[in-house]
């Protein structure tokens, strides 16, 4: 079985102390010589804390954005070079709260992915339709174009993204896809990446959206379906470590 990638997505919590405590469990509850893939991604001012808690784990480092440009006057934001400097494997791209909350368009999101890339941090692309344009029957195309925008953007780089499926509807409302809506997305999602690279087996497809400790194995069991992006569940140890275990 292909190895499955599980990352948490802290958003916008954690303290110095929470975040020391929750790494500490984390580590301790790994099992040792795990095939799944694991990383956290916390708030910024964090991956320093993360750099040393996590020297020597197998646990990746994740950031929650990364500025699409290089370097300069972009007040508040972060770069790609900088984040690599902190370890920082992943940066996540187009989260649909930086869609729906900071106005980020596809073409900002592809930027972003570029940027991650030229750096050496591996962009997680995220891509996902609202209730309502799944209700018209819109979810493949609004998934196809959010993609489409990255795919055009990294060219021949395609083959290094990972990208993640998260149903706005499903993101911290409990409501979570079931196994056979998330998997026909996922599928529709691999064809695209294989129109673009006869690599795209390799690319991860993780799903997000409510992946909790009760109904990941059921989700990861799915054909395409190469991981989780995992919020609300990522802050507490014990479900976070569940949900890993389901990826072995
Ligand atoms: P959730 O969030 O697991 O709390 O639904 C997932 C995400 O937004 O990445």
């Amino acid at each position: 079985m292909k190895q499955k990638l599980i990352v948490g997505n802290w958003k916008m919590n954690g303290s110095l102390a929470a975040n020391a405590a929750l790494l500490q469990a984390l580590k301790q509850g790994l099992p040792a010589g795990g095939k799944a893939g694991v990383a956290v991604a916390a708030p910024a001012v964090y991956l320093a804390q993360l750099q040393v808690e996590l020297s020597g784990s197998s646990i990746g480092i994740g950031a929650q954005d990364v500025s699409q440009h290089e370097q300069g006057a972009f007040t508040g934001e972060v770069s790609a070079a900088m984040l690599k400097e902190f370890g920082v494997r992943y940066a996540l791209v187009g989260h649909s709260e930086r869609r729906q909350y900071h106005g980020e368009t596809d073409a900002v999101v592809a930027a972003k992915a570029q940027a991650a890339l030229a750096k050496g941090v591996t962009p997680i692309v995220c891509v996902g339709e609202t209730l309502q344009e799944r209700e018209a029957g819109q979810t493949e195309a609004v998934v196809k174009r959010q993609l489409a925008a990255v795919i055009h953007q990294v060219g021949p780089c395609v083959s290094e993204l990972v990208v993640a499926y998260e149903p706005v509807w499903a993101i911290g409302t409990g409501k979570t896809a079931t196994p056979e809506q998330a998997q026909a997305v996922h599928a529709v999602l691999r064809a695209q990446l294989a129109a673009a690279t006869e690599h795209a087996g390799r690319v991860p497809l993780l799903y997000g959206g409510s992946m909790n400790a009760a109904n990941a194995a059921q989700l990861l069991a799915q054909n395409d379906i190469d991981g989780g992006l995992v919020g609300g569940a990522s802050l507490k140890a014990a479900d976070f470590l569940t949900i890993v275990a389901a990826a072995q």
